[in-house]
């Protein structure tokens, strides 16, 4: 059964705490939340504070998409504010196993992610230490773009690769997705579908729940 994760960054952050009730009672099943440092990419969004308030009102599972330059120095502040899953990406560490394993010496699921210019092949050394693989399928940075369909042969690699090697971990889809390009990703083997200006431009959140699970 497909997961979804409504990214917050779409949500009406004045009523922050109304939007994860209503999240939580959509059947969502993660709450995505996406962490910018306006350096690895030109944008800066939300942090500890709000991560540390939410983990106090939720029960849900809480997945931070750390989109920050040299991760390592802030993955134990983010894991200790309360999130069940943390993930960096590839292109923003040279020491990418380093990172993995300080994710898991928490105790949390450790996540590696991948920009759309960046050769899927090259998660081939780390795919073994992960929890799940987060595929970018837009360019991090901003919710509201288009889906880039190419990556979509990234989610089918990974799917082969993971039975070829009798590996489990999830993949997880990341910008753009509808319930068209939803259904495209789940078709190539993606566990998790990450929804933001989708997801909340409705005002029943039941209601893309059950499209983007295809229901
Ligand atoms: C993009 C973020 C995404 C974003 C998705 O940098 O990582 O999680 O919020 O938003 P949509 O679904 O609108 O593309
Ligand atoms: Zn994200």
């Amino acid at each position: 059964m497909t997961k979804i994760a409504p990214s917050l960054l779409a949500c009406d952050f004045s009523i922050l705490k109304e939007e994860v009730n209503k999240v939580k009672e959509s059947g969502a099943d993660i709450l995505h939340f996406d962490v910018m440092d306006g350096q690895f990419v030109p944008n800066i969004s939300i942090g500890l504070p709000i991560l540390e308030s939410l983990r106090k009102n939720t029960d849900m599972i809480i997945d931070t998409h750390l989109m920050i330059n040299d991760p390592e120095q802030m993955i134990d502040l983010f894991c200790e504010a309360g999130s069940d899953m943390v993930s960096v990406h590839i292109e923003a560490t040279p020491h990418i196993h380093r990172a993995i394993q300080q994710i898991k010496a928490h105790n949390k699921l450790a996540g590696v992610v991948i920009n759309p210019g960046t050769p899927v092949e090259l998660l081939s050394s780390i795919l073994a230490d992960v929890d799940f693989v987060l595929v970018m399928t837009v360019n991090p940075g901003f919710g509201g773009q288009s889906f880039i369909e190419t990556t979509l042969n990234k989610i089918s690699w990974l799917n082969s690769y993971r039975q070829e090697h009798n590996l489990n971990f999830e993949i997880e889809v990341d910008g753009g997705v509808n319930e068209e390009t939803g259904a495209l990703c789940r078709e190539q083997g993606a566990d998790i579908l990450v929804a933001g200006s989708y997801y909340f431009k409705h005002d029943d959140y039941k209601e893309p729940v059950l499209k983007l699970k295809g229901e």
